[in-house]
């Protein structure tokens, strides 16, 4: 991929790029939604993501091309005009990092070329638009000698996606491409940022991806309508207790104060919340044992909870964990903000052939497709390559 995003580079602008970079996907084993709702996530990077060719010009003019866009040619503004603009289309998550970082007074006086590639699944949920700004972050940061490290540059990358791009998303995302080790996952409270890498041994077990096709992005979502449900509840939950976050109750505090929740959809709401923080922090136990086992439950238990009480999955992921199920694997879950995206799977290394095979044969019967399986690595965050 390095050669070939050099050589897009060469074709586009016509001279040799200056450096090259990777910005990874992401996945969270377990802790949806909790994130914005101050509780902990358990994610890790993939070997996939956004590969990037780049040279700083002396003006300051930025031109960014897309190999996976190439339709629409080269996005081309001025650091004098950073301001969304909707015919900039993804080209908003470059200058919306380059107007924060100038809000936040980092002197940034000349722009560059860059050219981009990526070979993130489509539609797969896995976080395509985190790791593109988080890879602007870093290149600017290089530059620019800027000297913003990975938990600052996630704070930065959050703003940019809630008050530019308008996603009210939680932190786990930027945090973890910005912060991500090889072979390890990130057990990260959202509310503290304090983190720890948790080792994720993938000799015997397989994390396997299984693609839903069904793309949706977090701004035509329903997750903006999540993330205000949550912040309804808080507000009525915190006239009897004295949280500061959802996920500060205790599943038995959340049992003597539910009764304020007049609204039973609140309820399964902030069910959801409390249970899912518990299972987050059993899962990083289960992974420190490399107990696959234990930890494919606790998938199960989480898919459950966001089918019935976050009411985030869809019928395609529903039907993507039964038969992943059903095919042998030790447990399987939607990922992401949900709505679509993909599933993850546990499988023994042993038994991978036999899970596909399985798998494939239950799909192919009720989609009349071939499904779309990867299988990923723990890998490290951003990085120059
Ligand atoms: C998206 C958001 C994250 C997080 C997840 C759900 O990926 O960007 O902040 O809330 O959904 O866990």
């Amino acid at each position: 991929m390095k050669e070939q995003i050099i050589e897009i580079f060469k074709s586009v602008f016509h001279y040799d790029p200056d450096k090259t970079y990777f910005s990874p996907g992401r996945v969270n084993i377990i802790g949806g939604h909790t994130d914005y709702n101050g509780g902990s996530v358990l994610p890790f990077c993939i070997n996939a993501g956004i590969y990037a060719a780049v040279s700083l010009r002396e003006d300051n003019q930025v031109n960014v091309y897309s190999d996976n866009l190439s339709r629409k040619g080269i996005m081309t503004f001025s650091l004098e005009n950073l301001s969304y603009d909707k015919d900039r289309d993804f080209a908003n998550y470059v200058s919306g990092v380059l107007m924060e970082l100038t809000v936040r007074k980092f002197d940034i006086n000349r722009g560059f070329d860059i050219c981009m590639v990526g070979n993130l699944p489509r539609g797969g949920g896995l976080s395509s638009s985190a790791a593109l700004l988080i890879l602007i972050t870093k290149i600017v940061n290089d530059y620019f000698n800027l000297n913003i490290d990975g938990v600052r540059m996630a704070l930065i990358t959050k703003t940019v996606e809630n008050m530019y791009i308008g996603v009210s998303c939680g932190i786990m995302d930027q945090f973890i491409i910005a912060n991500g080790k090889k072979d390890h996952a990130i057990f990260l409270n959202a509310n503290t940022l304090d983190y720890r890498y948790v080792p994720v041994d993938t000799t015997n077990h397989k994390l396997l991806l299984v693609n839903s096709n069904q793309t949706r992005k977090l701004t035509e979502s329903k997750y903006n309508v999540r993330q205000q449900e949550t912040q309804d509840a808080l507000k009525i939950m915190r006239k009897h207790t004295d949280i500061k976050d959802l996920c500060d109750l205790s599943p038995e505090e959340y049992e003597a104060n539910k009764i304020y929740l007049t609204d039973s959809m609140l309820r399964r709401r902030v069910l959801h919340l409390v249970t899912e923080n518990v299972r987050v922090r059993a899962a990083k136990l289960a992974l420190e044992n490399s107990d696959f086992i234990a930890l494919g439950k606790l998938l199960v238990e989480a898919h459950n909870s966001a089918r019935d009480l976050y009411e985030i999955s869809s019928e395609v992921l529903d039907d993507l964990v039964e038969m992943a199920l059903a095919s042998g694997s030790l447990g399987s879950k939607m990922i992401g903000g949900g709505f679509g995206g993909s599933t993850l799977n546990i499988v023994k290394a042993d038994e991978l052939d036999q899970f596909i095979k399985n798998f494939s044969e239950s799909y192919r019967e009720k989609y009349q497709l071939e499904p779309v399986i990867n299988i990923f690595e723990p890998t490290d965050g951003v990085s120059e390559i």
